[in-house]
């Protein structure tokens, strides 16, 4: 199940991202000033049994991926391309993102879903350069 973040979320979303992005996690602050900005392109998936947060995805409504991450113990089970697919279906086929070099499991999940690599940004990260992937159309 999908459904929009609220406010009660945050400690299982925050859970979520110090696992997903151990180096640099949002804070609480960013999420709710994403909250805030955009409601409706902060998603979050359930599981419909529990109501456990398995994933969730922050873009803009122009199709920039902000932040995804998916729980580790239920990774590779389509979570990630169902939450990108709502993007994809928001932004009429509109994405953008900007990836770590050296996370190359992202950039094989967003290749999957029909990305390619438009470039590279040095030093976009404190740390790193990021690759930066569009989603083509015409796939
Ligand atoms: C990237 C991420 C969101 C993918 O979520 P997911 O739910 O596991 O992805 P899916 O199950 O939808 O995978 C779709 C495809 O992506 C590719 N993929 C996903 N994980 C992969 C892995 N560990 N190794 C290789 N390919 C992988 C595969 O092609 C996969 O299709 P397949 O399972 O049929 O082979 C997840 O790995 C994650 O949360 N990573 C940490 C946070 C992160 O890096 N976010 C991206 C920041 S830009």
């Amino acid at each position: 199940m999908i459904r929009k973040f609220e406010r009660k979320d945050l400690k299982e979303i925050l859970g979520i991202e110090k696992k997903s992005f151990p180096k640099t996690p949002y804070d609480e602050l960013i999420f709710l000033q994403y909250a805030e900005r955009h409601p409706d392109s902060f998603l979050l998936y359930l599981e419909e049994s529990s109501d456990k947060i398995l994933g969730y995805i922050i873009f803009q409504p122009d199709g920039h991926i902000i932040s995804i991450a998916v729980n580790l113990m239920h990774r590779r089970r389509g979570i990630g391309t169902r939450l990108m697919k709502e993007v994809l279906k928001a932004s009429y086929g509109n994405a953008l993102v900007e990836v770590r070099k050296s996370n190359t499991i992202a950039q094989k999940f967003y290749k999957k879903l029909g990305f390619i690599q438009l470039g590279s940004i040095p030093w976009f990260y404190e740390d790193e350069d990021a690759i930066v992937m569009i989603y083509d159309r015409r796939k």
